[in-house]
This record gives C-alpha cells, sequence and structure tokens, in this order.
C-alpha cells in the first residue's frame, strides 16, 4: 500500500524536542514513500541567519519584527537532498553553526517571524498535497502549521540519548556541553508564549530512547499507510 491511498495526499506532522529523532525520522518515511519533506527548524534557522549577516539585534525583538519580511527563504523538500537558500545563497552550512544554534530560540518566540514562516510553512504543505503528500517536522506542527494532519506524532528521547545522538552528529563534541543546550533551548522553546512547544492529547507520543532509527521509521510508515489507506476509503464511500 503507498501512501497515496487519497487524491488529496497525506501530511504527516512531527514535533518534539532538539535529538528526538524527528529529522532522521522524517526524511526516511518520506522517502520511503515518495512524500515531499519539510524540515521547519531549518527556517528558522535561515532566518536567524539572515538577521546575524545583516547585523540586526536579536536581543531587540521589535527590531527583528520588523526586519522578518525582508529574507528571500525557499526550501527545496526533496528527501534524498533537501535545500535551504536565503535571498538566493544556500545556507545548509552555515544554519548549523553555534552562532545560529545560540541564538535561533531567540528569533522564533518574535511573532511577526513566526506569522511569515508558518504562512509559508502551509503553502508548502498545500502544494505537495496535490503531489503525494508530505512529512512535516519543528515544533508546533501538530499544535498550529497543520493541526488536521491525519498522523500527529510527537518524538521524545531521553536527555542524555539525546545528547549523545547531537554528539554523534557533530564529531569531536562534548556531551555534557551539548545536553546542557539542548535543556537550555528545551526551555526557551516550550515556555515561549507563541505556540510553544506542547504535546497535543491527540498527537501519538513515541519514546525512541530505547530504539534504533529503522525500527522508529518502520513505525511511522505503517501509521502513514494506514491514514492513507483511511483517507481513500472515506473518498471512496463519499463518492459512491
Ligand atoms: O529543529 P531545530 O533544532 O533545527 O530547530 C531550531 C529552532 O527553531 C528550535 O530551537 C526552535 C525553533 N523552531 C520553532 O520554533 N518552530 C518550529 N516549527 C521549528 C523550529
Amino acid at each position: 500500500m503507498s501512501a497515496q491511498g487519497s487524491a488529496e495526499g497525506v501530511v504527516v506532522a512531527i514535533d518534539g524536542p532538539s535529538g528526538s529523532g524527528k529529522s532522521s525520522t522524517a526524511r526516511g518515511v518520506a522517502s520511503a514513500r515518495g512524500l515531499r519533506y519539510l524540515d521547519t527548524g531549518a527556517m528558522y534557522r535561515a532566518m536567524t541567519w539572515w538577521m546575524q549577516h545583516h547585523r540586526i539585534d536579536i536581543g531587540d525583538a521589535a527590531a527583528v519584527a520588523e526586519a522578518a519580511g525582508r529574507p528571500d527563504i525557499t526550501m527545496g523538500t526533496d528527501p534524498a537532498a533537501p535545500t535551504v537558500r536565503v535571498d538566493g545563497t544556500d545556507v545548509a552550512r552555515e544554519i548549523r553553526t553555534q552562532q545560529v544554534t545560540a541564538q535561533v530560540s531567540a528569533v522564533s518566540a518574535v511573532p511577526a517571524v513566526r506569522e511569515r514562516l508558518v504562512a509559508m510553512q502551509r503553502e508548502i504543505i498545500a502544494q505537495a498535497r496535490r503531489s503525494g503528500g508530505i512529512v512535516v517536522e519543528g515544533r508546533d506542527i501538530t499544535t498550529v502549521v497543520a493541526p488536521d494532519a491525519p498522523v500527529k506524532l510527537y518524538l521524545t528521547a531521553s536527555a542524555e540519548a539525546r545528547a549523545h545522538r547531537r554528539s554523534g552528529e557533530l564529531s569531536g563534541s562534548d556531551v555534557a556541553a551539548i545536553q546542557a543546550d539542548l535543556a537550555r533551548r528545551d526551555l526557551l522553546d516550550s515556555s515561549r508564549e507563541d505556540s510553544p512547544l506542547t504535546r497535543t492529547a491527540d498527537a501519538l507520543e513515541l519514546e525512541t530512547t530505547g530504539l534504533g532509527l529503522d525500527e522508529v521509521i518502520a513505525l511511522v510508515v505503517e501509521l502513514t499507510d494506514r491514514a492513507a489507506a483511511a483517507a481513500g476509503e472515506a473518498e471512496r464511500s463519499a463518492a459512491s
């Protein structure tokens, strides 16, 4: 069974804290089912990179809000090679630096930034639904961006597991320092006023600490197939 059980493609919404395995899971599921893939964290990172590049004072929320409409951010949604461009420049590497990571929570707490990026995300989702569907990951996908998605997941893992996963991504880094930084960002991302990271009752919580990536992907693929089949069934009975 493919994920294209209905005319409108499926939307898989995945939220969770940093290091919970969202990105690898989302890309794996999208690749397995021929869906598009959107990393919304990369959009907040791209916005932060642009603010730094243009010397906007990130401590000044009004200045950030005023500049939020200026960068031209474009996302490539192929799960095999996702891209992020700002004003035509590929910033895939730049947005992963410590300099951006240190300030992205502050930038993403500004409502004008969220308003613009959420509108772009909904546009990308609407387009992708017409060509099979999409897996979207972030912090507010199940709550704000796509609350009607047929598959809504909240991924978690222990603080230690998350820090170890991140340290594997950033070679030669200090696990204790990474764990402290993840805790700092978790707190900022879940305590901000606008769209905090939170699990809603209708999102399925997946605790991934003891699971391998392939197991998590297989589980989410199964949920995706079921949702696509149910949507196809509903369409057929509505048409008959
Ligand atoms: O997933 P990530 O670590 O690349 O995300 C970077 C930051 O972006 C994260 O600290 C919070 C913010 N973010 C957000 O506020 N809303 C989203 N949907 C995705 C990310």
